[in-house]
């Protein structure tokens, strides 16, 4: 059973840092940093520090870093319950309840179980029958959506007074204790409800408890989804939406169908793809291919037709190929829209489910963004170079699959397999990310991307985020893990708390999390933050307009080409507008 998340506060309130590492290693002040000998690996300059304020330690030599916790877990080789378990007996603090205490403990959680699924309920009951959930019940059906899935996936509507759901609640007679530590009111005002004029996605766990929830944006200021914060009940990275939805299904077909949201998950049910589930608006972690391999032998990647998605397809197949899991790929590039809830919404369900039953190995489908190249005139854009498959080929478990996939790169590209063997064993290329319990950690690099300085100048201070959040949105980011990133901020931010250290558990991308860290510790974001951020969002801006002008002139060609003019007119004034927006842009950045 888990640790309360209060108990493990009390013990961070009361353990001193400091004086906790300094046992191991004599620390020197440097700012407001301090620096020490490393304890964890040999060395005669010391490139070891922690940041007391924030209670981190990272070391710049061996990559170890992390919390209090993280600490005791690495000197005194323990598992994270273990070294809280000593911290408290240090600090005086019982972890372990007595019996008593921990029947309390279960009644609570049926309790809050049991709330959730009565939340649950209601907010599909408004949604359905409700003269409140019209607009809601409409927006659903616009995008394509018919009401038997509505109700498989039990999708409701939040109402826009933000003080009906303790109302609510009050007259069923759950204490305002008990609901203030639910998550569905904000932590600085326990009669507002977290969600609020928001369509409703309950999000089960395997055995089919709603655990959690998440929430789409209908109109008016704010970020796209929310979800519930995390908790001992649910936790993002180890939990898929639509699993237990599609979970027999996958068992009976052995093959799962991954997509990008909620919305693509209840496209494809909907066209009778009835094995699809999604991530929860974080890349795809090993622990959900660990739950996924327990059912299935293939994956069918279908993610978003752009950048990203293929930046997000390469990364998933890594991750299933490292557990032997078969990734494959869709081939929608032919069709006009960018994900299946787009199919949907323009009313092709059999297209939808044909797409889904011949989809294509994953190693064909990048060779395919190779070969492309060769035409670069009528396929441009977001492709690929040899180098870039070799993480993925590293990834296979099996030598003979290997070997495999280079004759069929050889083939393919009309290459000499030899030559690809030798790059290969080369590696200048950057190597896949290595799961947990492998034993060497040889994190991968993560680029210094204006998306992550955005994202770790807010884990700064709020205050920053603040500002970051009223000048640029989570459409305007590209890096997949500065996307990951932001969400979370988002979410904390909405929830009224701001806690860097919650932030750092949250990501469950080692190389990100050492990243973090390592910027977090060192001094490098402390001074200069107002460039910083007004420089990064700048050149978020200026790519974003830029890409997308290119995209315009690129239409426009196409429309002079077919003679359609009112498209083009549409077009020049478009591109005038771009136009004009970079110019502004451009008069800023000169200031
Ligand atoms: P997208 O931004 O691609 O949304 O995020 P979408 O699926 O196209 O949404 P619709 O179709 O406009 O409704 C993909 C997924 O990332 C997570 C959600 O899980 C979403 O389904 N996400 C996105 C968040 O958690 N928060 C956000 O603010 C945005
Ligand atoms: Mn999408």
């Amino acid at each position: 059973m888990g640790i309360p998340e209060s108990i493990i506060q009390q013990i961070v309130a009361k353990v001193d840092f400091l004086e906790l590492v300094g046992q191991y290693t004599s620390l020197q002040r440097v700012g407001d940093r301090y620096r020490g000998l490393c304890p964890f690996h040999q060395e005669k300059t010391p490139s070891f520090y922690v940041q007391p304020d924030k209670r981190l330690f990272y070391c710049f030599g061996c990559g170890k870093g992390g919390n209090l916790f993280q600490f005791v877990m690495e000197t005194e080789h323990l598992t994270f319950p273990e070294a809280v378990r000593k911290l408290a007996e240090k600090v005086g603090i019982r972890v372990d309840p007595d019996d008593e205490q921990s029947l309390e403990k279960g009644r609570k959680q049926d309790a809050l179980l049991h709330l959730l699924k009565r939340v649950a309920g209601s907010f599909h009951y408004i949604l359905m029958h409700s003269s409140r959930g019209v607009t809601a019940l409409q927006y659903l059906r616009e995008r394509g959506l018919e009401d038997s899935i509505i109700s498989k996936f039990q999708l409701g509507y939040a109402p826009p007074d933000p003080y009906w759901l303790k109302k609510f609640l009050e007259k069923k007679n759950f204490s305002a204790e008990f609901l203030q530590e639910s998550g569905l009111f904000t932590h600085r005002n326990p009669n507002r409800a977290f969600f609020v004029d928001r369509v409703m996605f309950p999000i089960h766990s395997s055995q089919g408890d709603v655990i959690a929830f998440g929430g789409r944006i209908l109109s008016g200021e704010g970020p796209k989804y929310l979800n519930s914060a995390e908790s001992h009940l649910f936790r993002k990275g180890e939990t898929l939406y639509g699993f237990y939805q599609a979970r027999d299904e996958i068992r009976r077909t052995k093959t799962v169908v991954l997509a990008e949201g909620y919305m693509d998950v209840l496209a494809l049910h909907q066209a009778g793809v009835e094995t699809a589930v999604a991530p929860l608006g974080t890349a795809l972690t090993p622990l959900q291919v660990r739950l996924l391999k327990r059912f299935a032998d293939r994956v069918i990647l279908f993610f978003d037709q752009d950048e990203a998605g293929l930046q997000a397809i390469r990364r998933a197949a890594i991750l299933c190929e490292q557990q032997e899991l078969e990734p494959f790929a869709v081939r929608a590039e032919e069709y006009p829209y960018k994900d299946p809830a787009d199919f949907i919404q323009n009313g092709q369900k059999g297209e939808l489910q044909k797409i889904v039953k011949y989809p294509i190995p994953i190693l064909e489908f990048l060779l395919k963004k190779i070969s492309l190249k060769k035409d670069t005139a009528t396929h441009p854009g977001n492709l690929l170079k040899v180098e870039d498959l070799f993480p993925y080929i590293e990834s296979m478990v099996s030598e003979v699959r290997r070997e495999g996939a280079f004759a069929q790169i050889a083939d393919v590209l009309e290459l000499d397999r030899e030559s690809i063997r030798k790059d290969f064993h080369r590696r200048k290329w950057i190597p896949a990310p290595r799961m947990e319990g492998q034993e060497e950690k040889k994190p991968e690099v993560v680029q210094r991307t204006p998306e992550l300085v955005l994202m770790i100048l807010s884990m700064e201070s709020r205050k920053n985020f603040e500002e970051i959040r009223s000048r640029i949105t989570l459409d305007d980011f590209e890096d997949l893990r500065g996307k990951e990133l932001y969400i979370t901020l988002e979410e904390m931010y909405r929830q009224e708390e701001w806690s860097v250290d919650r932030v750092l558990q949250s990501i469950s991308d080692e190389a990100l999390k050492d990243f973090v860290l390592s910027k977090l510790i060192s001094s490098e974001f402390k001074t200069n933050q107002e460039k910083l951020i007004n420089d990064s969002v700048l050149f978020l801006k200026r790519r974003n307009l830029e890409r997308e002008r290119k995209q315009v002139l690129k239409a426009i060609q196409r429309c002079e080409k077919t003679n359609q003019g009112e498209e083009l007119s549409r077009l020049l004034e478009k591109k005038m507008y771009l136009d004009g927006e970079l110019e502004k842009l451009r008069a800023v950045e000169n200031e």
